[in-house]
């Protein structure tokens, strides 16, 4: 197939690219080199130019909001995987104008280009987020299985941090979330996403362009933005250790996620590229094994043998959730996929990457920026 990456030169987007080319498909890639991840000087990343060097990418710089640029990226394109987005969930509640221009209007735009010649296409990817579904998924014992509401502020003020069952107010315990799960919106970024799903679906249903969200659980490894203070938790601690500074931790650490390696995520829309045409839908991306924040910061520091203590600050962000692990059942059965990386070995591959990067630790200003904004309390 010919494939357009849109964010082709991005985290995610890189890691996809290499797979493609492995497997011998012809790459078109486009990406803006947006300063905020790639820095200012934003050079294409070497990993990214080695493809264009010996032939098996296309690359194309430029903004996804641009009629021309998309126009030329979708020349004799079979199957599309638009990654690109503005992504951090903090910020798109200060900038909200540029997270819907970028995610809605951007892909919309895509679509536009896509729609002069529909029967073309035989597959549309778009990258969605677990950020959609608020709280994860918990389990009362008299109630079963229960969606509860995001986190109510008198208790969080108090410093409860977990959630009470919505019906009788007792503890739950977090259960695997599936995509069946009522979804809540706690950010601009999350209903971008929730939006270019829907776009995606609505689009593909009309058209007759089998389309598959895959909704990305929290991506760690190699070519994160270890300068981007509003990337994942994985980078951003580590930013920190290397510049000898102890990783900020909300709340009291135990709060748990899904961590999927980034080569993982990358195999899933290979996979879902490839599936044949009854599948489509959205589909979570992700390990189903739940690990804690506070893990996370003591792992790191263990395998880079630093001995800098996370600092546990107690606080709170606006719109955090509390457990969210994903169920991984659906999309094993519908692209036979399944994350293979431990978190330890997907940790070792980030340690070993990032000893021959530069990382500017920019978390102290983002984080007084959220506080200006009177989103930290
Ligand atoms: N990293 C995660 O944990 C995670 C989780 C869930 C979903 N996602 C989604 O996966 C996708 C890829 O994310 P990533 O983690 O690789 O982020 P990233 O920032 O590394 O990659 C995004 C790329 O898109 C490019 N880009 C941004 N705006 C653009 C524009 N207007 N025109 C052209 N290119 C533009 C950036 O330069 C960047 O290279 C995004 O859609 C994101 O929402 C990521
Ligand atoms: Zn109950």
């Amino acid at each position: 197939m010919r494939v357009l990456v849109t964010g082709a030169a991005g985290f995610i987007g890189s890691h996809v690219v290499d797979q493609l080319v492995e497997r011998g498909h012809e790459v078109v890639g486009v990406d803006n080199l947006d300063p905020q991840v790639h820095g200012a000087r934003s050079d294409l990343p070497k990993y990214v130019e080695r493809h264009v060097q010996a032939g098996r990418l296309d690359f194309l710089r430029g903004d996804i909001r641009d009629r021309a640029t998309v126009a030329r990226a979708l020349a004799g394109v079979d199957a599309v995987a638009h990654l690109a987005a503005a992504i951090g969930v903090g910020q798109s509640m200060y900038e909200p104008f540029y997270y819907t221009d970028v995610n809605v209007a951007g892909q919309g735009l895509v679509l536009e280009e896509m729609a002069r010649e529909p029967k073309r296409f035989r597959r549309f990817v778009v990258a969605s987020s677990m950020s959609i579904y608020g709280e994860g998924a918990y389990r009362c014992r008299e109630h079963g299985v229960v969606a509860p509401p995001p986190r109510d502020e008198v208790r969080l003020a108090r410093g409860e941090w977990e959630v009470p069952c919505p019906a009788c107010g007792r503890a739950l315990e977090p259960v695997l979330t599936a995509e069946d799960k009522p979804l809540q919106f706690t950010s601009v970024y999350a209903i971008t996403k929730k939006t270019q799903e829907e776009l995606a679906l609505c689009f593909g249903r009309a058209y007759g362009i089998p389309a598959l969200a895959l909704r990305f659980f929290n991506v760690y490894g190699s070519r994160q933005s270890l300068s981007n203070p509003y990337t994942g938790v994985a980078a951003i601690f580590m930013s920190r250790l290397k510049n000898g500074h102890a990783p900020l931790i909300f709340e009291d650490g135990r709060q748990s996620r899904d961590f999927i390696h980034v080569s993982d995520v990358a195999e899933s829309v290979v996979r879902a590229l490839e599936a044949d045409a009854a599948v489509a839908g959205a589909a979570n991306v992700c390990t189903g094994r739940p690990v804690t924040i506070r893990q996370v910061a003591d792992v790191l520091a263990e395998r880079l043998g630093v001995a800098v203590q996370p600092q546990v600050v107690g606080r709170y962000r606006a719109g955090d959730t509390r457990h969210c692990v994903g169920d991984p059942s659906l999309a094993r059965q519908v692209l036979g996929f399944e994350a293979r990386t431990s978190f330890e070995q997907g940790l070792d591959e980030l340690i070993g990457w990032s000893a021959s990067v530069e990382a500017h630790d920019r978390v102290e200003a983002s984080l007084a920026q959220l506080e200006r904004q009177g989103l930290v309390k």
